[in-house]
């Protein structure tokens, strides 16, 4: 337990090990579950819980806790919820605080009495005395039943995932590491992307709060929270950089050596060229690239007619995310027939996206292929 104001106590697990996500993001510097415990002169609330596996330390934490009036569930997912079957047990008199959305979510886990619930919507606000906190519905950020809660006194905003990070680190306070923005653009990309027209909007609320510390569900706490405020806007918009992102697999070498030709060629144009190898995939990576790249070149090697497994797995992966870019090319090399191109583009739903003229060798990659990817890269450059 640790106190990060008067009266606001962090109350969060630390799962140091944990080396995966939701069974689709990296996490070598593990996860934490942010959980807070906010004492009013009248009434002491609980702002989310923790991962179940960590049911036991969130007790112990709360071991001097007596009386528990409100759990504020912001967001129903379990490394958020996971605890709360025991704490309504051992606190009979809390409520459950949350929108009308987190109530038929939560239900589809735990069959609660619906006494048990108090719902809010936005704007609603719980007095704790001398503590005030208020609910805004952000839903998005990352499913429908999500809301933030302001605690007006302390200037808090806490998040839920909404600023998350995966970080775990027993210095709460994000200062000015760069490594937390970092981890937070990677789980922006791989969690929130989706759903970037509705954080548009939430930013602009927020912005307009007076906020001194935002208090995420995973990582460490902004107390610089103009900075990640300035992030998001950048990762939510439509600016891109300067980049071609260029997921491939090889097998012989031949997809290998046309992708160097194309980054030489698009190295010539004063493009810059991220070749990401998804022979082992890194979907952290592949998320950022999603949000920084102006286009995208998918490279694959023909398999049984189709492009190879990882790269189709890269392209479903873009079309959950959709990535900014909308100017792509499939690039690759077959022995006989193909029908690899119509897959990958077929792939990608966003009808807004260009598709350049597409260069399919075969065999090793010769002088009609250097040329053909000399035009793409030509052409991709006429874009930037
Ligand atoms: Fe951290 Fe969407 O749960």
């Amino acid at each position: 337990m640790h106190e990060i104001k008067p009266g606001v106590q962090y109350v969060g697990a630390f799962d140091w090990n944990r080396r995966n996500f939701d069974s689709m993001m990296q996490t070598p510097d593990g996860v934490t579950y942010n959980s807070y415990l906010i004492k009013g002169e009248t009434a002491t609330a609980l702002i989310d819980t923790v991962e179940p596996r960590f049911v036991e330390g969130l007790l112990k934490d709360l071991e001097g806790v007596r009386r528990l009036d409100y759990i504020v569930i912001q967001h129903t997912e379990q490394d958020h919820t996971g605890a709360l079957p025991v704490l309504l047990n051992k606190y009979p008199e809390a409520k459950i605080v949350c929108v009308a959305k987190a109530q038929t979510l939560l239900q589809y886990w735990f069959d609660l009495p619906t006494d048990r619930y108090m719902i809010v919507k936005d704007g609603d606000s719980i007095d704790l005395g001398g503590k005030t906190l208020t609910f805004y519905a952000m839903p998005w950020v990352h499913w429908a039943d999500t809301m933030v809660s302001y605690l007006k006194e302390d200037r808090i905003l806490f998040t839920c995932d909404l600023f998350g990070a995966h970080i775990a680190q027993n210095e709460l306070f994000a200062g000015d590491d760069e490594r937390v923005i970092t981890a937070a653009k990677q789980y922006y990309g791989v969690i929130m992307a989706p759903y970037r027209n509705f954080i548009t909007k939430h930013l602009e609320r927020i912005a307009a709060m007076e906020v001194d510390l935002i208090a995420p569900s995973h990582g460490p706490l902004h107390d610089q929270p103009a900075k990640v405020i300035a992030a998001y806007r950048e990762w939510t918009s439509d600016a891109t950089r300067n980049l071609v992102l260029i997921p491939y697999v090889t097998m012989h070498d031949s997809t290998r050596l046309m992708v160097e030709m194309l980054v030489e060629e698009l190295t010539k144009r004063g493009v810059t060229a991220l070749p990401l190898d998804m022979a082992t995939p890194d979907t952290n990576r592949l998320a950022v690239g999603f949000i920084d790249a102006k286009a995208i070149v998918w490279a694959s090697p023909v398999v049984m007619a189709g492009a190879h497994p990882n790269v189709l797995y890269a392209a479903l992966f873009a079309n959950y995310l959709k990535p900014k870019a909308k100017v792509m090319a499939v690039i690759g090399s077959m022995g006989w027939g193909s029908k690899m191109v119509e897959q990958l583009t077929g792939i990608i739903g966003d009808p807004k996206v260009e598709y350049l003229e597409p260069v399919i060798g075969k065999g090793i990659p010769r002088e009609k292929e250097r040329e053909a990817l000399a035009l793409l890269a030509e052409s991709i450059s006429q874009k930037f």
